[in-house]
């Protein structure tokens, strides 16, 4: 019988928790802020209508029509395009390896925020006692146990959150969705009502228009519009294959694409407001203390929080659950795009599979957990969000547009929904998004061609590069494979 979530707020709940994830809040702030202030607004509305919300709506419709993973979805139509499929899953698997880690490192940060542990020195604290990390990426150094065994934790937690498939997630998405949600709302309270509040928000909201002349400032905005949404990575094609027949496609795009961006918004709103207030204690330009990534997280926000007038182990250890309920349900929907596709290849159980999906990803993981991992994490996470995703879009996109009836795959998505989908519909397809991740792509290559990434050695980006090489000859070989059931 084929599994169906248990309502459309599950399956709602879940495209929402996958696109909500640490990028929300740690990437879109710092990357508005970059990008021209409140005028960014501007082409990330923009790169959502007119790309990020059509993928959105193709992938739905993809998983809903076929009711199947990825590959099996895009062999439904053509089975040479079985690879793209692979290949999607395969990068969600790699991108779930290095997450986890991070997912560990926020655990490990849960457990100090009770004591405060990292002191007056939190960049210190981070690089040397929780990462111990080494000079350089090939400076291993060994493995770093407490590391790795959160690492498991995160995994556990990850396998019995997918337990018995999207019934379990349904539930679990409504703690891990609306929990992130109500820290947020503390947070931005809190946030506005410090001293220097204000100034950080003009630094985040002031508009630049004169940036939006800038190509780079629209690269930018497709770019995260992409990754925020979790597209092209066969998530959202394995979330709409669990919908029952009769559902609404469009309008679902609609709802997920609106809440997701609303709360990067209000997510810039409690960063801002909280770097203002550091600004103000330590008399330093606002500028001088942004940050985004691990830094943001790790050392500028407990800096933060050792700075609060009162509760301040509270406010830490609300803040790295926010992390960790943020993070997990991006993570397991990661693996269940993998999982569901390996389901519909090979007869096997559920659970022995994700148990073996599991084991995999702690063992890849392993590489994030040695002394020098995160130089690994930076150079994977680069070359699989830079390229591994947004070369999947750029395909799904021309697939749809060029080698399938698009015509009645829009018919079909328009008898499903409430919304219409018009001709735009086609014209965002066919030409918009291809030619704005080609775009993206261009820019990228162009940069790294330029200035090899990070400024690490050429050897090290090669080992990169080469990762995602080896997604793809993967990708290429399970696509080879007859359907067995
Ligand atoms: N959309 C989520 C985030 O912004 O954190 C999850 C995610 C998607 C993570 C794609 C990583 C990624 F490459």
């Amino acid at each position: 019988m084929k599994e169906i979530w248990d309502n459309r707020m599950a399956f709602i709940l879940a495209s929402i928790g996958s696109a909500i994830g640490l990028g929300n809040i740690w990437r879109f702030p710092y990357i508005a802020y970059r990008y021209g202030g409140g005028a960014f607004l501007i082409p990330y509305l923009i790169a959502l209508f007119t790309a990020g919300i059509p993928l959105l709506i193709l992938e739905f419709t993809l998983g809903h029509k076929t009711e199947n993973a990825a590959p099996l979805a895009f062999a439904s139509y053509r089975k040479r395009w079985k690879w793209l499929g692979w290949f999607a899953v395969a990068v969600a698997f790699g991108i779930v390896c290095y997450y986890t880690v991070i997912m560990s490192w926020s655990f490990i940060y849960f457990f100090h925020s009770f004591s405060l542990s990292w002191g007056n020195i939190p960049e210190y604290f981070f690089n040397n006692m929780v990462l111990e990390r080494s000079g350089s990426p090939l400076q291993l150094g060994g493995i770093n146990i407490l590391v790795l065994v959160f690492l498991v934790v995160t995994w556990m937690a990850i396998y019995y959150s997918i337990y018995n498939g999207v019934k379990t997630v349904g539930k679990v998405v409504y703690v891990t969705v609306i929990l992130p949600w109500l820290i947020l709302l503390i947070f931005i309270i809190r946030g506005i009502t410090l001293p220097g509040a204000m100034t950080g928000l003009s630094y985040y909201l002031t508009p630049n228009f004169a940036a939006l002349k800038d190509p780079v400032v629209w690269v930018n905005a497709y770019a995260q519009i992409f990754f925020t949404l979790s597209v092209g990575l066969g998530i959202m094609i394995a979330y709409s294959s669990y919908l029952p027949r009769k559902a609404d496609l469009i309008n679902n795009a609609f709802i997920i694409g609106f809440a997701n961006c609303f709360t990067s918004f209000l997510a810039g709103i409690a960063v801002f407001s909280s770097l203002g207030f550091l600004a103000h204690q330590t008399g330093q330009d606002v500028a001088n203390v942004v940050a985004s990534g691990p830094g943001l997280a790790f050392v500028v926000y407990p800096t933060i929080i050792n700075m609060l007038p009162f509760g301040n182990r509270v406010f830490g250890a609300l803040f790295f659950m926010m992390l960790l309920t943020l993070g997990i349900d991006s993570a397991f929907s990661l693996v269940e795009a993998a999982s569901k596709a390996t389901i519909e290849q090979w007869k096997i159980s559920r659970r022995t599979l994700n148990l073996f999906i599991a084991g995999t990803g702690i063992l890849i993981g392993l590489i994030f957990t040695t002394r020098a991992g995160i130089y690994w994490l930076d150079i994977i996470d680069h070359y699989l969000c830079c390229y591994g995703l947004v070369i999947v879009g750029f395909l799904e996109a021309i697939f749809v547009g060029y080698f399938i009836n698009t015509e009645s795959f829009r018919s079909y998505m328009n008898e499903q929904s409430e919304i219409k989908a018009g001709r735009w519909w086609i014209f965002f397809v066919k030409i918009v998004v291809p030619v704005v991740l080609l775009g993206t792509l261009g820019y990228g290559a162009y940069q790294e061609f330029l200035t090899p990434y990070g400024g690490y050695p050429t050897s090290v980006l090669i080992v990169g590069f080469g990762f995602l090489l080896i997604l793809t000859l993967v990708a290429i070989m399970l696509s080879k494979k007859e359907r067995r059931l």
